[in-house]
């Protein structure tokens, strides 16, 4: 069997859990955000999927940018250092900025980046992230919109990588441990 789905021990979101939270968030992201303009920051690579979706889920107008940051590598572990390896393509002083992020396990990675785009001067800053691990909560990074809260395990999915796999999945599930150990 080489369908990838049969790599995970259990399915935690079907792609319809998924479609359907995402359309709740939109909604709010809408009503909270009207004629302000918002620019979508998405952090490659892992958020391109919610990205896709999310800002697909908005009826008002927004823009959207990347920046490419990496604290994972090839690993399972955050290797604890944040390099960033593509700038964004805008200007976002005096601009709403949303980030967009597939996953919040240490809060490492938004820490950063959320000092260093509150450095450029936003009119504002938030951060939406499909899914936030409870390690999460001990940093000090205030999420405005969650889709869920998900155990303490290594879960792929949705733009979530093992090795750069598993990010086409449609379902999001906690990979076999055979296949990292
Ligand atoms: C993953 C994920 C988040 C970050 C969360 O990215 O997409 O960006 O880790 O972890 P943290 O809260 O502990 O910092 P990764 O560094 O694996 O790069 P990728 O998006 O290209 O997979
Ligand atoms: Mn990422
Ligand atoms: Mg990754």
């Amino acid at each position: 069997d080489t369908d990838i789905i049969g790599d995970l021990t259990n399915v935690l979101y079907t792609p319809e859990d998924i479609a359907e939270r995402i359309a709740e968030l939109g909604a709010k992201i809408d009503a909270d955000y009207a004629d302000k303009g918002l620019v979508l920051v998405g952090v490659l690579n892992g958020a391109v999927m919610v990205m896709a979706d999310l800002s697909r889920a908005l009826r008002s107008h927004c823009t959207m940018d990347w920046m490419a940051i990496s604290s994972y590598g090839s690993g399972t572990q955050s290797s604890g250092v944040v390099r960033i390896l593509k700038d964004l393509n805008t200007d976002i002083s005096g601009k709403h900025v949303l980030v967009v992020e597939d996953i919040i396990d240490t809060g490492l990675t938004l820490s950063y980046l959320i000092s260093n785009l509150q450095s450029r001067d936003p009119a504002s800053l938030r951060i939406m992230t499909m899914f936030r691990k409870p390690e999460a909560a001990r940093n000090a990074v205030d999420v405005a919109y969650v889709g869920f809260d998900i155990p303490n395990e290594f879960v792929v999915g949705y733009g979530l990588d093992f090795d750069g796999r598993y990010r086409n999945l449609r379902s999001v599930g906690t990979l076999a441990p055979h296949i990292y150990s």
